[in-house]
């Protein structure tokens, strides 16, 4: 497959309600060292120039986000906003379904990673090239994980093969429609990777980045903050 950005499009899911943030506003909304989580997450996308098609999910009902999206000017690419659904699943649906038919790659982004390096988007649009059907970056974990059933410890896995996924995700575009082609089995998925796996089509795991982490709650948006002010941010964002 080509490099050919118009063949790659690019899913950014900006439609959750960010409760666990608690600003009563849609958390891509909320701003961050001045520029919304949107902004900063588009900025990602942009910089890296994987894809010349853009769509991005937003709550219904809102102008806020579809304003922040008409505003970007970008002369290669071609951005929307379409009406998100009332679990993640359903508005990366959305998503897929506003992209032109005829592309080959989708890469599927949260806006609450909104400090995702470019080279990560580089790094899984260039494996999807390469010809995996669906694509994961991931970064080990630091913290031992336990299984537990209510508060009794069940298992412990072996750390060194857990990986904490982000996004981007990326898929041949045919692949991720078919993962989300019923939407009930679809619903409850918290990534979209977990629904390939689901047809036992194989995933790869791409490099992912510990600045790809998602903004969840209010100590995640400090450190957001404090990482945006810090001096050797800027060569990150390249
Ligand atoms: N998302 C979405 N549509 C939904 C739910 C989530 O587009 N119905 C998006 C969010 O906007 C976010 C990403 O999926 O960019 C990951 O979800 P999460 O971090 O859970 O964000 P929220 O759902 O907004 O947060 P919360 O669960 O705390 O309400
Ligand atoms: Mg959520």
């Amino acid at each position: 497959m080509s490099e050919d950005p118009s063949r790659v499009g690019v899913i950014v899911v900006a439609a959750g309600a960010g409760e666990r943030l608690g600003r009563g506003i849609p958390k891509a909304l909320v701003q961050c060292a001045g520029r919304t989580l949107l902004e900063h997450a588009l900025h990602g996308v942009l910089t890296s120039a994987v894809a010349a098609h853009v769509t991005v999910v937003v709550p219904r009902g809102d102008s806020q986000l579809r304003s922040i999206v008409a505003a970007q000017t970008h002369p290669q690419v071609t951005m929307t906003a379409v009406d998100g659904g009332s679990n993640r699943p359903e508005s990366v649906r959305a998503g897929l379904n506003a992209l032109p038919p005829d592309i080959d790659i989708v890469l599927v982004h949260d806006a609450a990673r909104a400090l995702t390096p470019p080279h990560v988007f580089r790094a899984v649009a260039a494996c999807v090239r390469k010809g995996s059907a669906a694509v994961v970056p991931g970064i080990p974990v630091s913290d031992t994980i336990k299984v537990v059933e209510g508060d009794t410890v069940t298992s412990t896995p072996e750390r060194a093969l857990l990986r904490a996924v982000q996004t981007p995700q990326g898929f041949n575009a045919a692949t991720l429609r078919t993962a989300h082609a019923d939407p009930s089995a679809a619903a409850s998925a918290t990534d979209d990777a977990m629904l390939v796996e689901m047809l036992g089509i194989p995933v790869t795991l791409a490099q992912g980045d510990p600045l790809a982490f998602k903004v969840t709650t209010p100590l995640d948006l400090t450190l957001a903050e404090a990482i945006l002010q810090a001096p050797q941010y800027a060569k990150e964002q390249q």
